[in-house]
């Protein structure tokens, strides 16, 4: 071949080069140690000896040339992958998106956030106790003494003699004043235990626990965060009404009502004609908790109040059957996307 032939070939070949791939394949065919345009300089040993000079000068512009077309062809190549590339990832923002359905909170979750922003607000912290509690701090520190009558308030699943699940979230508050000091004011919520099941009764349900001790609390502090807390939850109109009633470990005890959201309190089949509904109990820290936790009865004072979760939404939401709070059917669930 004489060098014109070899620049037409090396032409030829070079032009049919599309990509990367055959662009190195094409630099070892003519460029590498071994290939054809290197392999000229060896040639030079056949050549007359008056003759090399100008041999050598050809195969230098040759390979020069070679080179120059080389990279010409190199750079064009790499332009063709890039616009390649930006062709395959160009994204049409017009196309039609697949829609995802979105998932929405348990009217349960709601409900313990809603709470808890209120109380949050108040400048409560929240306290989680365990599920699993001993006599001592689910009964008899709580002031429910063994064979008190009022231990069959609360259907216990006992687990051993002396552990049970939690009836309440109540022990919350004496493992609260076991671990700090006044002031206190706590916010306990979780899961609890009895054996009791209906429409509005379940196995296991959920609480919410309020305690506050400090000096000189009162139940007007008590009826005041209330009052804040069911206008919150229900509507600005709401008004609280507090009953006596007995637990162990409040002295006075009382039940909470709020007027009937549903009919203002002129009587309807929610508030089963009576304007008022039941939403808590709580009541002023038996001074004997306070003792039992090592709480200055004479220098400090304390409220709490404990609240049934399902019930609050189940009264929120217009819920017949607590159950459904657990049953996990999507398609009722569905029903509270915010
Ligand atoms: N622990 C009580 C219950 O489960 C509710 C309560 C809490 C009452 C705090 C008074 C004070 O019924």
């Amino acid at each position: 071949m004489n060098m014109n032939e070899i620049r037409e070939s090396y032409q030829a070949d070079l032009e049919l080069v599309k990509d990367a791939k055959e662009l190195a394949a094409f630099w070892t065919k003519y460029l590498s140690k071994t290939g054809s345009i290197q392999g000229l300089m060896a040639g030079i040993k056949n050549v007359p000896k008056e003759e090399k000079k100008a041999y050598g000068q050809m195969v230098n512009d040759i390979k020069t040339w070679a080179q120059d077309l080389y990279d010409a062809k190199k750079v064009e190549v790499e332009k063709a992958a890039m616009a390649a590339r930006y062709e395959d990832e160009t994204v049409d923002v017009t196309l039609p998106v697949k829609m995802r359905p979105a998932g929405n909170l348990h009217p349960l979750t709601s409900i313990r956030n809603e709470i808890i922003d209120v109380f949050a607000g108040m400048g409560f912290e929240i306290y989680e106790g365990p599920e699993i509690e001993d006599d001592d701090h689910n009964f008899t520190r709580l002031n429910v003494l063994k064979d008190h009558p009022s231990r069959d308030m609360q259907d216990t699943f006992w687990l051993t003699e002396d552990l049970l699940l939690r009836t309440h979230t109540s022990p919350g508050q004496i493992r609260v004043m076991d671990s700090k000091n006044p002031p206190i004011k706590v916010l306990v919520p979780g899961k609890v235990f009895r054996s009791d099941s209906d429409a509005t009764h379940s196995p296991m349900f959920s609480q919410m626990e309020g305690l506050v001790v400090d000096k000189k609390i009162t139940l007007c502090d008590l009826q005041g965060m209330l009052d804040q807390f069911v206008k919150a939850l229900f509507s600005e109109e709401v008004k609280t009404r507090l009953r006596p009633s007995y637990f162990p470990f409040t002295e006075p005890s009382v039940e909470v009502d709020v007027s009937c959201f549903k009919c203002g309190g002129a009587g309807c089949s929610l508030c089963k004609g009576t304007g008022w509904i039941e939403v808590l109990g709580g009541g002023i820290v038996n001074n004997k908790v306070l003792e039992n936790c090592n709480v200055d009865s004479n220098e400090y004072s304390g409220l709490a109040f404990g609240i049934g979760m399902e019930r609050i939404a189940m009264l929120k939401y217009g819920i017949n059957h607590m159950g459904k709070l657990f049953e996990n059917d999507v398609e009722f669930l569905k029903q509270f996307k915010a």
